[in-house]
């Protein structure tokens, strides 16, 4: 998720693009750049912040009042000078910034190549403006023709300003899958990726809609369809101030982050699932995949809720790709002198990519000969360059100190392996292959629909705000949700919370159920569903509260629960993806409703850089 900003108008266009990056840094802050298209095109870029931008631009031209900035979170190639937006075109016609994934870069680049066409990054950003002037080129047409023609060959997602030296005082705008607004000055247009960097200037904005192309400059803007048909803009009156806006309208970013959820899941697989589900590509694997294949154990470790994500993964590669797996804490497993063997494989899970306790554990198992892989949020950052290779989940930043949309990534990243693994260790059928593939595409949508529940959540949040505990049951694939739970609870709202597999609960914590005591249940209907009714029934007998999470149309349980929170059928593997939904809403309403600080819970950071 990176932030884009454009202008063309009166003023000087530095001045507005800079402020402009600097509003929209929360969308991605690795590097970021500038571009200035009147007469001659300057370009200014380099890893970093908005603020190191700034400074390495200062002493230079940057007269103008047309021009282009981008904030990066990169998704491919690493952060630096190179790899940083604006990009141009090998012979410089075309200047570009793109927000989003083109999944087909790869076979663009290739093509390009063969033309003679020499890239200097490694970016699917470099790949489109190159398509474009290829086409103007060869076609001997016009910027926006090409432009149009080269959208229409890419599959994936964009958000894009455009500028053409042989037509100076224009920029084009397209949109597909990624946001973008256009502001509406008095003779002047803004273009932003939200509409954060503009409501200083104007209020006035029109929302471009997937396939919409723009084209402004200073006699007026014109809005067609990549199909060339006209479209009527429809101009907006904004009424957020600038705080809503960064958090998308939310009232805070990590609810933000747990209802962009289908969107972020849908990124993590986007570009690695086959057109027909009837393949994986997860790029990052395939200079190790045969060592992978061939595992004697996998270790994963992680820390908090990355450590959760991996109890999931236990179970994904043990169920479907029949290979052992321990899962361990990278505190304890850093110091406990563990025995890794060259033919193990360790996977370290980290959102940051920074967690002191996992990069020293990443590295004591390369030390030890294994073949270490990362699933980051985070490209290019510090467990990253130190694995041999890995899978980045594509959630985008995740600003709210308790993560959520990692999570579900992670989860995400997991499931295509053991998938992956799966069928290339023949543990899994083509047919059981195709279908989870399937099943994982319709997750997004599945989630959409526990979203648009919210309001139980909240309901439910109101009647146990004030507990003084919580405990959390699940088992099976359910079990680290039920830790992810009580995790998310306790470190937004403060209320001591436990997770536990259910079956345990006869081993001590039953002493703990009272009238007071809310006990949430993972139920949904898997092969351990009779044995959770009876855990219900424990809990009934001794006056808990059960607030169960099932499946929609369930029965049994609704007519033993306190409350039952309701959610769509998928396959049992996918169900950690589907049922920590409700868990997140329900802890962010509690912790919203006692006043607490939810982005940033007292004693936390989002990254834990030291022991
Ligand atoms: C989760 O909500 C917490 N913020 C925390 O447990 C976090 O998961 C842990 O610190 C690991 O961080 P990482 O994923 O960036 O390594």
């Amino acid at each position: 998720m990176c932030g884009i900003v454009g202008y063309i108008g009166p003023r000087d266009a530095y001045a507005v693009l800079i402020n402009g990056l600097k509003r929209l840094e929360y969308r991605g802050y690795d590097s970021a750049g500038i571009a200035l298209v009147n007469s001659k095109t300057r370009i200014y870029k380099c890893r970093g912040k908005v603020s190191d931008l700034e400074k390495y631009i200062t002493g230079n031209d940057v007269s103008g009042n047309i021009g282009m900035g981008h904030t990066r979170w990169a998704t491919h190639g690493e952060p630096n000078d190179i790899n940083a937006h604006p990009h141009k075109s090998f012979h410089g016609k075309f200047v570009l910034i793109h927000n989003g994934i083109i999944e087909n870069y790869a076979r663009l680049k290739e093509t390009l190549s063969e033309t003679g066409i020499k890239f200097q990054s490694e970016t699917d950003s470099e790949v489109l403006v190159n398509l474009i002037e290829h086409i103007y080129e060869q076609g001997n047409t016009s910027a926006e023709i090409a432009v149009r023609l080269a959208l229409s060959k890419v599959i994936g997602a964009y958000g894009l300003v455009i500028a053409c030296i042989d037509e100076p005082d224009k920029l084009i705008a397209a949109r597909k899958g990624s946001p973008l607004v256009i502001g509406v000055g008095n003779n002047e247009y803004f273009l932003a990726s939200d509409a954060t960097p503009i409501i200083e200037y104007t209020k006035s904005v029109i929302y471009l809609n997937d396939d919409d192309v723009a084209i402004i400059s200073k006699e007026g803007l014109v809005l067609k369809t990549l199909k060339n048909d006209p479209q009527t803009p429809r101009i907006h009156q904004l009424d957020l101030g600038i705080g809503e806006i960064d958090k998308g309208g939310y009232k805070h970013f990590m609810l933000k982050e747990i209802f962009e959820q289908p969107r972020s899941i849908l990124d993590t697989f986007r570009g690695r699932v086959g057109a027909d589900f009837n393949e994986l590509h997860l790029g990052g694997l395939y200079n190790v995949i045969d060592r992978l294949v061939k595992a004697r154990r996998i270790i994963i470790i992680g820390c908090g809720t990355s450590w959760h994500a991996g109890l999931v993964g236990e179970y994904l590669f043990e169920d479907l790709a029949r290979i052992s797996v321990e899962v361990e804490y990278a505190s304890e497993f850093r110091y406990r002198h563990p025995i890794i063997e060259p033919d193990d494989v360790v996977i370290a899970i980290s959102q940051s990519g920074e967690t002191a306790d996992t990069l020293a554990a990443v590295k004591l198992a390369k030390e030890c000969g294994a073949l270490v892989l990362g699933i980051c949020n985070v490209v290019g950052s510090s467990i990253p360059r130190e694995t041999d290779a890995g899978v980045y989940t594509h959630a985008g930043p995740e600003i709210g100190v308790a993560s959520t949309k990692a999570f579900t990534a992670q989860v995400t990243v997991l499931a295509m392996m053991a998938i992956l693994i799966g069928r290339k260790n023949n543990t899994l059928t083509d047919v059981q292959y195709r279908s989870y593939i399937k099943s994982l595409t319709e997750v997004p949508g599945k989630i959409e629909q526990i979203l648009a529940q919210d309001d139980k959540y909240k309901n439910i949040a109101s009647l146990y705000k004030l507990a003084n505990n919580f405990l959390y049951l699940g088992r099976g694939y359910l079990f680290p949700v039920a830790l992810e739970g009580a995790l998310k609870l306790k470190e937004i709202s403060y209320i001591h919370a436990e997770g536990y597999p259910a079956a345990e609960m006869k081993h001590g914590p039953i002493a703990l159920i009272d009238h007071k005591m809310p006990v949430v249940v993972l139920a949904t209907k898997d092969s351990s569903y009779e044995k959770i009714i009876s855990n219900i029934q424990e809990v009934k007998a001794r006056n808990g509260i059960v607030i169960a999470v099932v499946n929609e149309g369930e029965t049994t349980i609704k007519n033993m629960a306190d409350h039952v929170l309701e959610i769509p059928v998928t396959d049992n593997i996918f169900s950690p993806l589907l049922a920590v939904i409700p868990l997140q809403l329900v802890s962010y309403h509690i912790a919203v409703m006692r006043g607490c600080n939810v982005d940033q819970p007292r004693n936390l950071a989002k990254s834990v850089t030291v022991e």
